[in-house]
Parts: C-alpha cells; structure tokens; sequence
C-alpha cells in the first residue's frame, strides 16, 4: 500500500496530538469496523476555534487524518470547522488509498460531537449533518 509523503511525515510527527485541560468541547467517536477511537478536544473563543488536540487509538490513516484536520480547523469558526469534510482531509494528506478513506472519517465525526458538545455545554441546540 501506498502512502502519500504527507501521510508519512503527520504519521510519525503528528501535530496537535494530546489533550486540553478544561476544554469547551469533546468529541469521541469509534469505527465500529476496525475499532479504532478518536477523541477531539476544542478550545473555543468567541465563535472561533482557539485550540485543538486529539487523541487517536488507531491506525497509522487515522492519525494522520487527525493531525491533518486539526491543523486545517485551528483558528477556523465553528462553521467553517462543521465544514471540513473527511475527503478535504485525505486531500490536503494528497490522498489515501481507497480501503483507508474510512479512517478519515473518525475525524469528521468527532469533530461534529466536539462541536455539538460545545453547543450543547451552551445551553444550544446541537447541528446536523
Ligand atoms: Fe481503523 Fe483506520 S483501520 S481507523
């Protein structure tokens, strides 16, 4: 199987990797295939992403992807972080291989439930997708 540079270079140093004391926002979520588990925790000022860490027990795509999509909604508003898409994150990666797209995913998702537990802490409603 082939990977990207990129993919190597967020996999053995992956940015953003560990966790937020009193964060405004968690997000885990699990890939019930393979089970691998992703949490997110956000920093939130204003409506804007101040800070981001994560945590990943998983496969080698999934922490990169991680890396990645923290790197890509750091500074971002809640919004444009809802946005991201778990293809926009294989993109900036310059791909995945086809059986490994399910990995990017986890960031997707838990970056949706760090959100809406943000929102949730807020007294807000929750987002769909
Ligand atoms: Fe489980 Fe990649 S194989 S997330």
């Amino acid at each position: 199987m082939d990977y990207s540079a990129k993919v190597m270079d967020h996999f053995s140093n992956p940015r953003n990797m560990g966790s937020i004391e009193n964060s405004d926002g968690i997000g885990e979520v699990g890939n019930a295939k393979c089970g691998d588990i992703m949490k997110i925790f956000l920093k939130v000022e204003g409506d804007r992403i101040a800070d981001v860490k994560f945590q990943t027990f998983g496969c080698g795509a999934a922490i990169a992807s991680s890396s990645m999509a923290t790197e890509l909604i750091k500074g971002k508003t809640l919004e444009e972080a809802w946005k991201l898409s778990n293809k926009a994150v294989a993109e900036a990666l310059d791909g995945l291989p086809p059986i490994k797209m399910h990995c990017s995913m986890l960031a997707e998702e838990a970056i949706h439930e760090a959100i809406n537990d943000h929102l949730r802490k807020k007294g807000l409603e929750p987002w769909n997708d």
